[in-house]
């Protein structure tokens, strides 16, 4: 038995090093290229495995050298693949722009990933019933996010939705969600208002508690997270790091509030670990590459202590 499982897309990342992001129409040279391991959902499982935890991934991969190569890499980490199959097509692959700055952008090509329907989910609702979690995203198709939300209500797994990307949601899936983890960008879409001060956040995190979820917890990058629960909100202080990549800082931010909880932290205190995890992963070029262990996690919340 799983305690977590993750069910979304598996992408490689192309990732181009730049001072600053191009003008339309303009050419200028990049500093540096690195292929890593990346994707909203893989990326949820592998934070979650270099943290300790038992995970499984329900996905899907290409038939190219990288589902190979990503394949091995879960299976060295510990991640349950047994969930994981190879289709005829490519890989997803996320083209990745990284500035001076360690912001970046994003063009997605979904691949297989557009290939996880709510058939295959329900071929694999075993491993979800079984979870004590389940971490859902947005880079697989949205009949496959539903069918997944509603496995895992029908059998008590409590459901983690990172909303990402941002897009519109049916009140359907909203009602199966434990947990939605917007950040300000999404949280606008999903409730008409830009989250800018407490009192944003505050209405904000009113209106997904009325669209069905059970507890909004938003992210505000290098502010830590609004917590929305019992008609009250709570401000958890984020951790102070020099960021190289914030790439899936907020992927490494859903595992920690998922392994937290797990552990049996009260709810404020998951949201700290997650903070933590999410800063440190900043720290380290590549989706994966900062992720932490439990114990590096644990000495910077230390440090505050
Ligand atoms: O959340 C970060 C991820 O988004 C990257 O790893 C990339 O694959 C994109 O899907
Ligand atoms: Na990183």
């Amino acid at each position: 038995m799983s305690r977590f499982c993750v069910a979304g897309s598996i992408n490689i990342d192309l990732v181009t090093k730049t001072s600053r992001f191009p003008k339309p129409g303009e050419t200028m040279y990049g500093e540096s290229f690195h292929t890593f391991t990346g994707g909203k959902g893989a990326n949820q499982a592998v934070a979650l495995a270099k943290l300790g935890a038992d995970t499984a991934m329900i996905g899907l991969v290409g038939n190219d050298i990288y589902a190979d190569d990503y394949m091995a890499y879960f299976k060295k980490l510990g991640v349950n693949t047994n969930s994981v199959k190879g289709v005829e097509t490519s890989t997803g692959i996320a083209v990745i722009i990284v500035d001076g700055d360690g912001e970046n952008n994003i063009i997605i090509v979904s691949g297989a990933n557009a290939k996880v329907d709510a058939d295959y989910i329900l071929s694999n609702s075993d491993i979800i019933n079984d979870s004590k979690y389940l971490l859902l995203q947005l880079e697989v198709p949205m009949d496959a996010v539903v069918q997944a939300a509603k496995c895992a209500a029908e059998s008590g797994t409590r459901v983690i939705l990172d909303p990402a990307p941002a897009v519109p949601l049916a009140d359907e899936l909203l009602k199966y969600v434990d947990i939605i983890t917007p950040n300000e960008t999404e949280a606008e879409i999903l409730t008409g208002i830009r989250p800018a001060d407490e009192a944003g956040f505050a209405s904000a995190g009113r209106i997904l508690i009325d669209r069905g979820v059970k507890t909004a917890v938003m992210k505000a990058g290098s502010r830590g997270a609004y917590v929305f629960s019992d008609n009250m909100l709570t401000h958890v202080e984020g951790f102070r790091v020099t960021a190289v990549d914030t790439t899936a800082a907020g992927d490494t931010f859903n595992a920690g509030l998922a392994y937290g909880l797990g552990a049996g932290m009260p709810l404020m205190k998951a949201v700290r670990f997650a903070n933590a995890a999410a800063a440190i992963s900043t720290t380290k070029a590549g989706a994966q590459g900062g992720m932490p262990t439990l114990a590096e996690a644990q000495s910077l919340l230390d440090t505050l202590n």
